[in-house]
């Protein structure tokens, strides 16, 4: 397609092409940080008007090493403060003639709006609770190279479901593969839909991730949680917070995964969250630049046979 708004939308081969080519990347990052010029001539602009640490970094710099000239709008000094609504932005850089947008708001569905106004590729990075698809490739390419595959595996997705658009993508994502995914959590956390996703619910943390090959662990999102129930970090650890002994109830060579950005000693212990035997959230930040390298790429690619 012309954009990457969501896991929905894709098809089992579409994401394995794109695996596979983000693979190639992981390797060119290491041999070395050189330019290639796939992107040569395509201007990329990021607008980001949700905070992003991972996410934000690893665009620039994936675009920056395929040779695009980037540009980061910063949305808080932008006029939006003046008013100007988001497609009127949006529209005025389109009037730029850009090639790549990506964007993260705090609203499901602004960027798929967004999308039906320009005439550029636009890359989801993030909308609302909706979907967050590079980060569910990105946790799939870290699954894929730890694993040796990514098909029947048991994978638990564990805490904050309810705000997590990262845990709706890869519940998409890790089902058209093929997986059993369990949802463990606070049922005040997992909204009812989400089992009709054809997943396991757990509110019990042993029993969810009994026999897991991976425990992939998500953050309490307070900010989302508005006038809602908020449970104290204390009691919230105690009970849904990973440690080793927790983890004990997984497979012996289980691996936890966590998208960040983490809260240490609540929803993960550091000292776990750190030990390079079993975590690899280091990892999923390295698949991170390889993935958004890939999107692109094929967008790109898209673009040009589009021109064509
Ligand atoms: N995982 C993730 O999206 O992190 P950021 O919010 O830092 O981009």
């Amino acid at each position: 397609g012309r954009h990457l708004l969501g896991i929905e939308p894709l098809h089992p081969t579409e994401i394995t092409t794109l695996l596979d080519l983000a693979d190639s990347y992981v390797d060119l990052n290491r041999r070395s940080k050189k330019r290639s010029d796939v992107l040569a001539g395509l201007t990329q602009i990021n607008m980001f008007f949700e905070n992003s640490t991972r996410t934000q970094a690893s665009f620039e710099l994936a675009g920056k090493r395929l040779g695009a000239d980037v540009m980061n709008m910063a949305m808080q000094a932008s006029s939006i403060k003046k008013g100007e609504t988001l497609i009127d932005t949006a529209m005025t850089l389109n009037a730029m003639h850009p090639d790549l947008l990506v964007v993260r708001h705090p609203h499901s569905g602004a960027v798929d709006l967004l999308a039906q106004k320009v005439n550029c590729a636009v890359l989801n990075a993030g909308d609302g609770r909706h979907e967050h698809p590079t980060q569910a490739l990105l946790d799939a390419l870290t699954i894929r190279r730890a694993k040796g595959r990514l098909h029947r595996l048991n994978i638990a997705i564990c805490g904050d479901i309810a705000h997590s658009r990262v845990a709706r993508s890869n519940i998409l994502l890790l089902g058209k593969m093929e997986n059993r995914v369990r949802l463990v959590g606070p049922p005040t956390l997992i909204p009812g839909p989400m089992k009709d996703l054809g997943v396991e619910v757990y509110d019990d943390m042993r029993e969810g991730i009994a026999g897991c090959d991976v425990v992939m662990m998500l953050r309490l999102q307070k900010e989302r949680m508005d006038g809602g129930f908020i449970p104290s970090e204390r009691e919230y650890y105690h009970r849904y917070g990973l440690d080793a002994e927790k983890l004990s109830c997984a497979k012996p060579d289980a691996i936890v995964m966590h998208p960040g950005p983490m809260n240490r000693g609540v929803e993960i212990d550091g000292t776990l969250a750190d030990d390079i035997n079993r975590s690899v959230i280091q990892e999923q930040v390295e698949m991170g630049v390889a993935v958004r390298m890939a999107a692109m790429d094929l967008l790109a690619r898209n673009l040009r046979a589009e021109a064509a």
